[in-house]
């Protein structure tokens, strides 16, 4: 079998390692390739130059090559459209199509679709350039903060926090007049702003059936406690499941995924692929745990995806072969018995300007149950070194059969070990369950 990998970040290096390790995949004397391949994914996978983007120039490689089956990584192809190019010249592609990608896309179309379907969100409003008067009549009367998003994709920075009606009043003449987001910002949100946890779920459909992977925990600010700006994440841990009761994990199945795919199919958005569902839980009186969508992506989640797919035991292409062909129902889902945890390690300076080219000591860590998957990083020019190249560096994975909290000590030890110049990392990814387990 000939599979593809689209993207080239520490999701997909995750994705290309699950893929590399799957029977089905080993089994089948197969080979691995993936777009502008980097240092870490070049021991498996055969580096492809075309840019993720490049939807006409892949199909092309796709046929040329007679690759099997493409699994796309990043939000940007398939809200370009590339599984429905792929899918009318006959080729499998695990990835929605682009009307149904549309549900990260426009965040004013998800939101009309939780509301159609009752799916529980914060309350809302949908506002444009052509109608900034009516938004800011709507702000002098919001509660605050409110939380103003932009229509379209905005590289994750496209959602803003105003604490009052100027801070609120600037955010829309930055997304409408400074255009900070290009198009992106000219349709925007007003939502209401909702307090408790977060936990993202990613659930792998064929538009019918589906199996929910393990719960897991991103943290996206920058510092330590939660502090500072938002980021692409700056890890994460799995099973999140310590955070919810079966109570919960019924709620969020039958209140959030099920109507979510029903009302896709209805809508003619049939779904297939990873609907990504980032949750806020809200704690009410009595201790009752009431889940809310604060966003769908229709993509695995980076840093999430490297902590969630180590634990899946089953045969993880399968499970991808299986949302294309459509027969999830006949799929069995098994986890291995362990915690997993990521730290991010980051160019100082992250998530704003920060240096590149910096030597990578420390990489030649081998050891079972820790991977190290690359993100931003080169080869230096004579091939004999490892370079950042970008703002998040390298993803450290540690799992444990023990304790969580062994993971996360394990994922430090390792993080440890490797160094570049101005490496930031934060130092209390996976505080929020150790919390949890104290109380
Ligand atoms: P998103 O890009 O939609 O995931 O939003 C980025 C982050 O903004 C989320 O992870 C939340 O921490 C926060 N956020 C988004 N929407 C809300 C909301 N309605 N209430 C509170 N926080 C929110
Ligand atoms: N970890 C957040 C995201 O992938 O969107």
């Amino acid at each position: 079998m000939k599979i593809l990998i689209v993207g080239n970040g520490g999701r997909e290096n995750a994705i290309a390692r699950s893929i590399f390790e799957s029977d089905s995949f080993k089994k089948s004397n197969s080979e691995l390739f993936c777009t502008v391949g980097n240092p870490g994914l070049d021991k498996i996978c055969k580096p492809v130059n075309i840019k993720p983007t490049e939807i006409q120039e892949l199909l092309e490689f796709a046929i040329n090559e007679k690759i099997d089956f493409t699994v796309v990584g990043p939000e940007i192809p398939l809200s370009l459209g590339i599984a429905d190019e792929f899918r009318k010249r006959g080729l499998k592609i695990f990835g929605p199509d682009k009307c149904a990608a549309e549900i990260e896309s426009s965040k004013i179309f998800a939101k009309n679709l939780m509301q159609k379907y009752r799916i529980p969100t914060a309350k809302f409003r949908e506002f444009s350039s052509g109608n900034i008067k009516e938004a800011c009549e709507y702000l002098l009367c919001s509660k605050y903060p409110v939380v103003i998003k932009a229509d379209g994709l905005a590289a994750g920075k496209g959602v803003i926090i105003a604490n009052n009606f100027s801070e609120a009043k600037e955010v829309l003449t930055d997304l409408t007049e400074n255009k900070i987001f290009g198009d992106s910002g000219l349709n925007f949100i007003i939502e209401e702003f909702l307090t408790g946890f977060e936990l993202s779920l990613f659930v792998i459909t064929d538009g019918t059936d589906y199996v929910a992977l393990p719960f897991s925990q991103d943290h996206k600010k920058i510092g330590e406690g939660d502090t500072g700006k938002n980021t692409g994440g700056m890890g994460a841990y799995a099973p999140a499941d310590i955070m919810i009761n079966s109570d919960l994990h019924e709620k969020i199945m039958l209140e959030i995924i099920e109507p979510t795919l029903h009302g896709m199919k209805k809508e003619g958005r049939k779904y297939k692929g990873c609907l990504y569902c980032g949750l806020m839980i809200s704690e009410f009186e009595h201790g009752v745990l009431v889940p809310y969508v604060i966003e769908f992506n229709a993509r695995f989640g980076d840093p999430e995806t490297q902590a969630v797919l180590p634990l899946i035991k089953s045969d993880f292409l399968e499970l991808l072969i299986a949302s294309e062909e459509e027969t999830i129902r006949n799929y069995k889902l098994e986890t291995f018995d362990k915690y997993a945890c990521c730290v991010i390690l980051a160019s100082g300076g992250y998530p704003d300007k920060y240096e590149t080219n910096k030597v990578i000591n420390g990489l030649d860590i081998n050891e079972r149950d820790v991977f190290v998957f690359h993100s931003g990083t080169k080869y230096s020019e004579d091939g004999t070194g490892i370079l950042t190249n970008g703002g998040r560096v390298l993803s450290v994975v540690a799992l444990d059969g023990t304790s969580m909290n062994n993971a996360i000590n394990r994922c430090y030890y390792t993080a440890g070990k490797i160094h570049f110049d101005k490496m930031y990392l934060r130092k209390d990814i996976g505080f929020k369950y150790s919390e949890k387990k104290i109380k």
